[in-house]
């Protein structure tokens, strides 16, 4: 049965939820679903603005041919070629073989790369940055934001009604439970670290891109955000923006420290744990430990692009890093962190080289400064070494602004 939501008088939500599966892009766990929104106005001209992910094909089709009413379509906007919006061309084409594609040129060479169906030459609006489709009441102005998250990206900005349909940007894992405005539901408590863990793997690379939509944004009057996946915007927008302002500058939402270790047979571990005992000793808050071969490593970046300190603590294995560590750490590095405090705790049980080349791994990140003095262990943390966490500890607080 069809599931529509009324955004405005000629607005609707016509996307939906998938909570069965297990690995979005088949590497991030989606333990809350994720929801694929597609947005269809209904004016003088009828228009889609993208469509969603073969898996609700059928709650997708159903809520768009019901919205309808009756209706040809006229438009499909394009914003984004990733199938998680794509993947329902062919069957809107089939549907309404008639309609208009709008779209930008490498939106047209992606959709060559993605279908096999022709598309005649008249069937496809070539936009460029600026450019206005009128639909009779509405202006729709299109807005080139590359690399968030693909090279084609577009967003469309519904000058009449104020409306940024802002494609990946201002999304968030999590299915829609109903509500779909963040303002009707406890967005800090219930999705903010969905939407950091979503935002900093997805495009947590592409800092300066996001920046520059972001600039483009600010010089728009935009009363409400419309994005591809989660909750749409219409309140505390400033809120939003300001962490995504943060995120795409690597700046710490706080100062405390993260503690990812990687640990056989928990000597490793057992240093992490006196670490963090002593770091709230000296009164450090929020401190945050993590194994990295329990925790899924995008939990641990979106960690790594809030928190101002990492220490990062691994044993030796097969003469290198440990290999959850030295994935997470791999992963970091691609995800193009930046401006952090980092310490290093490596263990060996008879020749510990994890430090040295984990040092080398994060001295690859921008602005990174290595602060205190490695501590090395043995297999076990013996009671001499006890004073070198606590001068670990005092190293990283004395760089902090508690
Ligand atoms: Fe939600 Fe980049 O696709």
């Amino acid at each position: 049965m069809y599931n529509i939501r009324k955004i405005t008088e000629d607005l609707f939500l016509v996307g939906a939820n998938d909570r069965r599966l297990s690995l979005f892009e088949g590497v991030y766990p989606v333990p809350i679903g994720v929801s694929y929104n597609s947005y269809l106005l209904l004016d003088e001209k009828t228009v889609l603005l993208d469509t969603a992910d073969k898996a609700v094909h059928h709650q997708f089709m159903e809520n768009v041919i019901k919205a309808l009413n009756g209706r040809n379509l006229d438009y499909l906007i394009i914003n984004h070629m990733e199938p998680d919006h794509c993947a329902e061309i062919p069957s809107l084409l089939k549907k309404f073989p008639n309609v208009k594609l709008v779209c930008n040129t490498k939106i047209q060479t992606m959709l060559k790369q993605f279908f096999d169906f022709e598309i005649a030459e008249d069937q496809i609006i070539l936009v460029k940055e600026g450019d206005t489709l009128n639909t009779g009441r509405h202006n729709l102005t299109f807005v080139f934001a590359p690399m968030v998250h693909w090279p084609e990206v577009m967003v469309t900005y519904d000058t009449t009604d104020k409306i940024l349909f802002s494609a990946d940007a201002f999304g968030t894992f999590g299915a829609i439970d109903g509500n779909i405005y963040a303002d009707e539901v406890d967005f800090d408590h219930r999705y903010m670290d969905e939407a950091r863990r979503y935002y900093t793997n997805i495009v947590g690379k592409y800092g300066p891109q996001v920046q520059a939509l972001l600039k483009k944004a600010s010089g728009l009057d935009i009363k409400m955000i419309c994005p591809l996946h989660g909750f749409i915007w219409r309140k505390d927008l400033d809120k939003y923006i300001d962490k995504y302002m943060k995120w795409s500058t690597y700046t710490p939402e706080i100062q405390s420290v993260l503690i990812p270790y990687a640990s056989v047979y928990g000597g490793t571990q057992n240093a992490a744990e006196i670490l963090g005992a002593k770091l709230a000793e000296l009164g450090v808050k929020d401190i945050k430990i993590c194994d990295t071969s329990v925790t899924d490593a995008s939990y641990i970046i979106a960690d790594a692009f809030k928190y101002s300190h990492i220490v990062f603590a691994s044993t030796t294995y097969n003469n290198g890093i440990f290999v959850s560590m030295e994935n997470l750490l791999h992963d970091i590095v691609a995800h193009n962190l930046q401006n952090r405090k980092i310490a290093i705790i490596e263990n060996g049980s008879w020749a510990p080289v994890s430090g040295k080349l984990m040092t080398d791994l994060v001295s690859q990140l921008k602005n990174v400064e290595i602060i205190g003095n490695k501590v090395s262990l043995k297999s076990t943390l013996k009671e001499n070494q006890i004073e070198e966490l606590e001068a670990l500890a005092k190293a990283i607080v004395d760089t902090m602004s508690l």
